[in-house]
């Protein structure tokens, strides 16, 4: 068993991978981190107020990217474009601290956010090539300030701006979404009880054989939608028949990508997708991406809103956030486990 790396920073020179990140043929890449695809929709926002404008116009088109591929690119979506580069260029020289100074955020053992190497899911064998920091930004009850960084300095504050002016964006997407299923405006705000928003800033360092791994492995999210930014380097991945083939999504400078979480999915009766997706990564270029997660409260329903004619709820009840979220994990680890289990065989 290879050791366990303090940081992957630390290990990201050597020549050759740890067995640990070694995935299963069926898992690696099967396109490169820059062979990039534009067929994921960039929509503008520009003119989204204008109720007598544009607004219909961007609405159908982030309505038909959520029925098509659950995941689409936003532009001139107002948010500042000082404060995106303030976020990434402080979240770089997190990363670039001795591996002393991330450690003193581990959150191995449970803690709520903080610094974390190759987070896996419990009883998985493989890990993930990457490294991540978590900010429980809201509600902001949640916010534990012990746990978020304090280097660079200033980090804590801009990551506080970045979350709020991210929320506020969620929420006018969450909008377009509502009203596409004929409901009122706030019909998906609601439906999360108290909004829970989770920053999660993910690095991937330069690996030295990146075609045997995934900086982060294939997932749809659990929460309602997530709005992630990305730098120039590429190696979001998508795809949209199950896993045949993959498309390396286009970066966009001051883009956020648009997914549609397994909360969203279920809230539209299955109409929106919950984009399926990884990251890859390679040997030339460490790259940056902050995921910003909306997520229901643990307590609020999971049901379909809209349930259009003709069709059946695709849940036979409704349950918790939490007991989907259980569900979910459990199904991974099973799936995981059956693939041992014939690996063995
Ligand atoms: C994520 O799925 O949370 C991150 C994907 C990426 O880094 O591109
Ligand atoms: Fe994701």
């Amino acid at each position: 068993m290879a050791p366990t790396p303090t940081t992957l920073t630390a290990i990201a020179g050597e020549k050759t991978l740890q067995q640990s990140f070694v995935r299963d043929e069926d898992e690696r890449p099967k396109v490169a981190y820059n062979q990039f695809s534009n067929e994921i929709p960039i929509i503008s926002l520009s003119g989204i107020e204008e109720v007598d404008g544009r607004r219909a116009e961007i609405c159908k088109k982030i309505v038909e990217a959520c029925e098509d591929w659950g995941v689409f690119q936003i532009v001139d979506h107002g948010i500042d474009s000082k404060l995106i580069s303030e976020m990434t260029s402080l979240a770089r020289e997190f990363f670039a601290l001795p591996p002393e100074e991330k450690l003193r955020f581990d959150m191995t053992g449970g803690k709520k956010g903080g610094f974390i190497v190759s987070s896996h899911l419990q009883g998985e064998a493989v890990q993930d090539w990457r490294e991540i920091v978590t900010y429980f930004s809201y509600p902001v009850r949640h916010r534990d300030y012990s746990r978020w960084p304090d280097k660079p300095e200033g980090w804590r504050d801009v990551t506080k701006q970045y979350s709020d002016e991210l929320m506020g964006l969620a929420c006018k997407l969450l909008e377009v979404l509502s009203e596409a299923m004929g409901l009122e405006k706030e019909a998906l705000t609601k439906a999360c009880v108290d909004m829970d928003q989770k920053v999660v800033v993910n690095y991937y360092p330069k690996c030295p054989q990146p075609d045997l791994t995934l900086g982060l492995k294939r997932h749809t999210d659990p929460g309602t939608i997530t709005l992630l930014l990305q730098d120039q380097v590429g190696g979001l991945q998508a795809t949209r028949d199950g896993g045949k083939t993959w498309i390396t999504v286009q970066p966009v400078e001051g883009a956020f990508v648009v997914n549609l979480g397994d909360h969203g999915h279920f809230l539209s009766n299955g109409r929106f997708k919950n984009a399926d997706h990884q990251a890859v990564v390679n040997s030339n270029h460490s790259r940056l991406s902050i995921a910003t997660f909306q997520n229901p409260a643990q307590e609020a329903i999971v049901y379909p809103l809209k349930v259009r004619e003709g069709e059946k709820p695709i849940l036979e009840e409704p349950i918790t956030y939490t007991e989907m979220y259980k569900k979910k994990m459990s199904k991974d680890l099973e799936l995981a486990r059956l693939k041992k289990l014939a690996k063995e065989q």
